[in-house]
């Protein structure tokens, strides 16, 4: 578990500075970072790991809430904090939305 939370701590930390994140790109950049998400929290939000929350159907407004409290530091997790920092306000909402619905929105 330590060595795959190391190799997906990697991936986050390369994604970020591929993509160079900015407002502007939102619609690029929604689906590759969603790729960093669905590494740990599964393809449809669920996944295997006892670590990581299952997100599959999870209420959007409760997740966009949590990422919002992430980014703010009002809950701190050392990958999410880092996570959700790099997020918009927009791309939260499209990415409960998909983990809600099992679809990605364009
Ligand atoms: C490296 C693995 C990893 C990545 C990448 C990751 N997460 Fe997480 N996520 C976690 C872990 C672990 C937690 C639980 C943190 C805690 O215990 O507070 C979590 C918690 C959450 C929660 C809160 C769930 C709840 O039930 O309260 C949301 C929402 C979430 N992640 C969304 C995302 C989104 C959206 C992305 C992509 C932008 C993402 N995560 C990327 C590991 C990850």
């Amino acid at each position: 578990m330590s060595v795959l939370n190391n190799k997906l701590a990697a991936l986050v930390v390369l994604s970020a500075s591929v993509l160079g994140f900015s407002s502007q790109a939102v619609a690029e950049n929604y689906k590759q970072l969603l790729n960093m998400c669905i590494a740990c929290h599964g393809v449809d939000g669920s996944n295997k790991f006892d670590s990581i929350p299952n997100l599959k159907g999870q209420n959007a407004a409760y997740m966009v809430g949590q990422l919002k409290n992430f980014k703010a530091d009002k809950r701190q997790d050392k990958t999410m904090s880092k996570v959700a920092k790099l997020l918009t306000e927009e791309q939260m909402q499209a990415m409960a939305d998909y983990f809600n619905t099992g679809k990605e929105q364009d």
